[in-house]
């Protein structure tokens, strides 16, 4: 027993510290968010096993290391020479062929996991997903190709988003799930997309962040995903349905100016930078905008009148509100209005002016 003193402390001393550096990581380094989805529980399942394979490895490095110092150090009158090693085959065939077989391991149940997390569900729902600077817009064929500013789900339903880009590269993720997809501009969006799945487990209210650097307003590129019940998102859907279908922009004609523009505010990620309730956000608020007397980064004033807005919506870099940044409003509006099917940027651009009119205190005292 006593030949095995040393190789039974390190053992035991290995064992623990194991556990200990895992409780570090998994409980105080590396929180996780809500599992949120049926993919999030596979996923930390994954990372559990390689955060013990860490603090495995750290630990047995450090023991042997640590205990050989402390307990094997000098003694004060020891001047003879150590014993000369020279390698030992056994241990350095089992240290290459340990590590070779755990990557190998780890290899085939990874991939194992890939497969499952990219195999279609029995009875998934799609839904398109655009990204542009800096919005997200959601489609759903199944509420007849209606678009919504937020992603609403049904609990316990699997989903498969069809996912592009508009301008550049953007990255849908929200860390509850813990998928995350690239999208990038595609040629067609009818036949060309990025695909993700997931099934939504958790009731409750998410975000989308956009993981790609993609631009100034990059940090702000959110959007709310809800996953509700049947009722809820009953009642959700129905509000979607009353909004536009992109497939019969001819409706568009039989609305007020004024519906319009707040129909264009979502579909053209206005709301991404400007406010309706008079918060700050990228850009300045729409609350009160019209006829307000604003101030420009050159010192000058200017009513906030039609030209005015015409101008800055459509050539949003020639004047610039004092507090706020040039470069940061997208450029190609009036390509985007001309491309958009219905109209052209002459119309949409009067029709978002009609709906920024209307969004001030007194109209909305006046409405109620
Ligand atoms: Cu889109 Cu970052």
């Amino acid at each position: 027993m006593k030949k095995y003193k040393h190789t039974i402390a390190v053992f035991v001393l290995t064992i623990l510290s194991t556990i200990g550096l895992y409780a570090l990581f998994r409980f105080f380094l590396f929180r996780f968010p809500t599992q949120a989805s049926a993919e999030a529980v596979i996923i930390d399942n994954f990372a559990d096993i390689h955060f013990w394979m860490q603090a495995f490895l750290f630990a047995l490095i450090m023991v042997i290391m640590l205990y050989a110092v402390f307990v094997f150090r000098r003694q004060p009158d020891d001047e003879s020479e150590g014993p000369h090693v020279h390698g030992h085959t056994g241990l350095e065939i089992i240290w290459t062929i340990v590590p070779t077989a755990v990557v190998i391991g780890f290899a085939i149940y990874s991939v194992g996991i890939l497969n499952s997390l990219l195999a279609p569900a029995p009875g998934e729902r799609t839904i398109e997903v655009v990204g542009r600077q800096w919005s997200w817009q959601f489609i759903y064929p199944d509420i007849d190709r209606k678009p919504s500013s937020e992603l609403g789900l049904l609990v316990d339903q699997p989903v498969v988003l069809h996912m592009r880009a508009e301008d550049v590269i953007h990255s849908f993720w929200v860390p509850e799930f813990r998928v995350k997809q690239d999208l990038l501009p595609v040629a067609n969006p009818e036949t060309d997309y990025y695909v993700l799945r997931f099934t939504p487990t958790e009731e409750g209210e998410y975000k989308v962040r956009c993981a790609e650097i993609c631009g100034l307003q990059h940090s702000t590129m959110f959007a709310t995903v809800r996953v509700m019940n049947q009722t809820d998102y009953d009642a959700w859907t129905a509000v979607v349905a009353e909004g536009l279908s992109l497939d019969d922009l001819a409706s568009l004609d039989d609305m007020t100016p004024e519906e319009r523009g707040e129909i264009f505010y979502t579909q053209f990620g206005c709301n991404g930078c400007h406010s309706l309730d008079g918060s700050a956000l990228a850009g300045p608020t729409w609350l009160n905008l019209y006829g307000r007397e604003e101030e420009l980064t050159d010192g000058t004033s200017v009513i906030v009148d039609d030209a005015y807005l015409y101008e800055s919506i459509l050539n949003p870099n020639v004047k610039i509100t004092a507090g706020y940044n040039p470069g940061i409003m997208p450029q190609n509006f009036e390509g985007q209005f001309n491309s958009f099917g219905w109209g052209d940027a002459d119309q949409i651009t009067n029709d978002l002016i009609a709906f920024i009119r209307t969004i001030s205190d007194d109209t909305a005292a006046s409405s109620e």
